[in-house]
């Protein structure tokens, strides 16, 4: 079967992306001891850097036509900068600092309104410019997703072995999974509904 034809659309995996990301944030509790919360920021925040990292050389050149000096795409690059600044300055920090919490919640206020903004304006933009384009994209997204993982695994095995995220390696690479399993499925019957 050819996976190129049946990979997911890089809009899907973009929203499921997001998704594991705020699974992982709801994770973390003020009162959660200070090596989970750890392993929930790294497991986080290497997902947000593989997953900007991603958007920026496929998703966001992909739609600079489409979208071509729209402030609302064009904000988009430097908003992942603030977020690696704000990712820096986490991983300088114990879990044991005081302003640990509010530093990694104030991250995911501004990562929230990052995503609100995409799913909002950016992905439904690419679903009608780019249709025949999502599937190729996608796949693209994938392979490339792979190589980010193994340069960035140290740090998730890291969070793994910390025994709190079974979901770790999930979170970062299942798109991977997603996309065979996808592939793999029952063709479903094509019929659709006529009013
Ligand atoms: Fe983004
Ligand atoms: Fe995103």
């Amino acid at each position: 079967m050819d996976m190129l034809s049946c990979s997911p659309s890089i809009t899907t995996m973009i929203r499921m992306d997001h998704t594991h990301v705020m699974a992982a944030f709801h994770r973390y509790h003020a009162e959660t001891s200070w090596w989970r919360k750890r392993a929930i920021v790294e497991l986080t925040c290497t997902a947000l850097e593989i997953h900007a990292q991603l958007e920026e050389e496929i998703f966001y050149p992909s739609l600079s036509e489409a979208m071509a000096d729209d402030e609302r795409l064009t904000k988009s690059k430097p908003e992942h900068d603030k977020m690696r600044e704000d990712i820096a300055k986490l991983r300088a920090m114990g879990p044991d600092d005081a302003a640990y919490d509010a530093r990694f919640m104030q991250l995911m206020r501004e990562v929230m309104h990052h995503v609100a903004d995409e799913e909002t304006v950016l992905l439904p933009t690419a679903e009608r410019a780019l249709a025949s384009q999502l599937s190729e994209l996608g796949m693209r997204m994938t392979k490339r997703r792979m190589q980010l993982v193994a340069q960035y695994r140290p740090g998730a095995i890291a969070a793994n072995t910390v025994g709190t995220f079974p979901l770790a390696s999930f979170a970062l690479i299942s798109i991977g999974a997603l996309a065979l399993a996808h592939c793999l499925r029952p063709a479903a019957p094509r019929h659709g509904y006529r009013a």
